[in-house]
């Protein structure tokens, strides 16, 4: 079993031929509400892998509330850790244009997960194989979840975005750290290599169309990313963490493990919105399956 402890958004989605200067006007040709928020992105990334989620995070008692709840629920994340708290529920205004996309969070009801609703959830913190973590929620909830799961000895996945926040002295807490480049860059200081090494089989760095890469203590492993035609690359990091925690919770290999979550993350940019293209494991393994086959 997986906790998942994070954000839970409404993604507002507009796309967009050019991304429009400041100060200028363009027209969008396409407008839609669907749910996202990294939390709630990697822990239905994982459940639809068949993993055993469930979920710990704030929504507003409005309308937003309701749907993300419902939306868990749907994709079979366990919702008893959810909490309805009174504020607007937290939104992302997301602006796809050029392949790619700019996101702003207005973090609503996440804000108000503290650590109260970490010690209400405690027992099931205690049955997992794995809490997975991200940084869109308070990080003194944060901090506090790592100091609990290391009491608890339950090992963390902690995907540092956004990196605002992230404090190195959080490392010894944390089994895996999976930053992007450039949250890599924000965190460590440092060049990306120098700090990979520092961390042997704890830091990750996704490097998006190019895989992504681990030092394993002797060497550099660099694991190859699947070429595909891109719809969205909404949600493609979430789903990488989220496939990235099933694959070692089922018992893969470090290197393994990210060539799986890689697969999956292939396959969720070929559709739209943050939750559109995750994959079933099936989808996963047959990806897998033909890239072997074609090297
Ligand atoms: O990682 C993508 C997610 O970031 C979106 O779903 C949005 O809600 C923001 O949290």
């Amino acid at each position: 079993m997986i906790t998942v402890i994070g954000s839970a958004n409404m993604d507002l989605v507009v796309g967009t031929e050019n991304f429009p200067a400041q100060g200028e006007t363009v027209l969008g040709n396409v407008f839609d509400t669907v749910p996202g928020g990294k939390g709630a992105n990697q822990a239905i990334a994982a459940a639809r892998l068949g993993s055993d989620i469930h979920m710990v995070c704030c929504v507003g008692d409005d309308m937003f509330g309701t749907s993300i709840v419902n939306n868990l629920q749907k994709n079979h994340v366990k919702s008893e850790g959810v909490g309805v708290v009174a504020a607007a529920s937290g939104i992302a205004n997301i602006l796809l244009s050029e392949g790619d996309n700019r996101i702003i969070v207005v973090p609503g009801a996440n804000s108000l997960l503290t650590t109260a609703h970490i010690d209400a959830v405690e027992d099931v913190i205690q049955k997992s194989k794995l809490v997975l973590i991200q940084l869109e929620i308070p990080i003194p909830t944060v901090t506090y979840t790592l100091q609990k799961c290391q009491e608890l000895g339950i090992p963390v996945l902690l995907n540092p975005a956004p990196a605002r926040g992230f404090q190195l002295d959080m490392m010894p807490f944390i089994t895996y750290l999976t930053p992007n480049e450039t949250e890599c860059e924000q965190i460590f200081g440092m060049d990306m290599m120098e700090a990979l090494e520092k961390y042997p089989n704890q830091l990750i760095v996704t490097l998006g169309s190019e895989g992504a890469r681990y030092f394993d203590g002797e060497q550099h492993v660099i694991v190859e990313c699947f070429k595909t035609k891109v719809v969205d690359t909404t949600g493609a990091g979430d789903t990488f963490n989220g496939a990235l925690a099933h694959g070692i919770v089922a018992g893969m290999e470090l290197e393994r493990a990210v060539r799986f979550a890689n697969a999956a993350a292939s396959l969720s940019v070929e559709k739209f919105g943050a939750q559109g293209g995750m994959p079933a494991c099936e989808e996963v393994e047959k990806r897998l399956q033909e890239a072997s086959r074609l090297s």
